[in-house]
């Protein structure tokens, strides 16, 4: 049955080549996640050397792993490392059908990059945003051709989690919205068609819970206990486990949009802002048991 929205799936174009602007942890994990699935060329792209090494090392030893725990064959593995390449130059976008972009979530440096892709693809490659909580149709307005864009929104961790959250804008192209859902189904993951208003649908809600949560560090719950807290309601992860895993920052800043689109609605935490400003993007890593260490330099500043 054809998801909600979704156009005929034969008008999708074939992409046999993907392009990844980013090599930061989301970027990296799609990189990942496109080329095992798709089993086509990826090209990560970013601003330094060092970034992008960095991003395509992330690969290989998530490459490494999946090797180690037998979920994939060493052939395999070998293949899918051969696939990813990094470059500092959007040049390597010039023969790829495929580009979604996945830096920083400011709308301005989200323009310029996708101006950037823009004047090096070719006319048929589509051009994909995997923003959390930014307009789409903001993203596309000053593009030659916005009907070539699409909102692609994964969710952390990619490898595992099953939804992608499609957005299109006015102008885009029914073949570009049949690829986006071909390509989600070809990536093993559900497509739905959200409409274009801040953070979509999943964000809304998780920021509603994590407002509620950090609200409550705020009035003076430790973190550390608002997280024991609620574990026992049956959530997969506890909301700061949640949040240093998404980075902090990306927590504090997807709650600012959803702030200036909604107002009180949602909360902005103090606390939260000021752990970032003492260059704190993470609390605590989730244990195999459920629970959480609080390293000793994170301690002093939960309180
Ligand atoms: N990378 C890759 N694979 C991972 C992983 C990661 N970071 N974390 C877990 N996995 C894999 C494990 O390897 C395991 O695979 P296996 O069965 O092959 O061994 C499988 O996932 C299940 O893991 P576990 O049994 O260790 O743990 P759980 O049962 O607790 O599941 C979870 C892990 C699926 C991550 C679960 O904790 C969960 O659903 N957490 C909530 C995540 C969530 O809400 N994400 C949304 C964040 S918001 C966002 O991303 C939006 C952004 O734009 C801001």
């Amino acid at each position: 049955k054809r998801p909600a929205g979704a156009p005929d799936p034969r008008l999708a174009r074939p992409v046999t080549k993907v392009g990844v602007v980013g090599a930061g942890l989301m970027a990296s994990q799609l990189a990942l996640l496109f080329a095992r699935q798709l089993k086509v060329p990826v090209v990560m792209t970013d601003i330094d050397q060092a970034r992008v090494d960095k991003g395509v090392g992330y690969v290989h030893a998530e490459v490494d792993k999946l090797a180690a725990k037998g979920r994939i064959s060493h052939d395999a593995a070998n293949r899918t490392k051969g696939l990813v390449s990094g470059s500092v130059s959007k040049d390597e976008f010039a023969d790829a059908d495929f580009v979604i972009e996945a830096v920083f979530e400011e709308l301005s440096v989200k323009k310029q990059v996708l101006a950037e892709v823009e004047a090096v693809v070719k006319p048929e490659c589509i051009l994909a945003t995997n923003t959390s909580s930014l307009s789409v149709t903001a993203m596309a307005a000053d593009l030659a051709h916005a009907e070539r864009v699409i909102g692609f929104h994964f969710f952390n961790p990619v490898a595992v989690m099953p939804l992608v959250e499609i957005v299109r804008v006015p102008q885009t192209d029914e073949a570009v919205l049949a690829t986006a859902f071909v390509l989600a189904k070809g990536l093993k993951k559900t497509g739905v068609l959200v409409k274009d208003a801040a953070a979509f649908v999943v964000n809304r809600v998780l920021l509603r819970l994590m407002g509620e949560v950090t609200a409550a560090f705020d009035e003076g719950t430790p973190a550390d206990v608002a997280d024991t807290a609620l574990a026992p309601m049956g959530l997969p992860m506890t909301p700061f486990t949640l949040a240093s895993m998404v980075g902090l920052p990306v927590a504090q800043h997807v709650a600012e949009s959803l702030r200036a689109a909604f107002g009180d609605r949602f909360h902005v935490s103090a606390n939260q802002q000021a752990l970032i400003d003492s260059g704190i993007t993470g609390l605590w890593a989730p244990t195999a048991d459920g629970a959480h260490e609080v390293p000793a330099t994170t301690q002093a500043l939960l309180h």
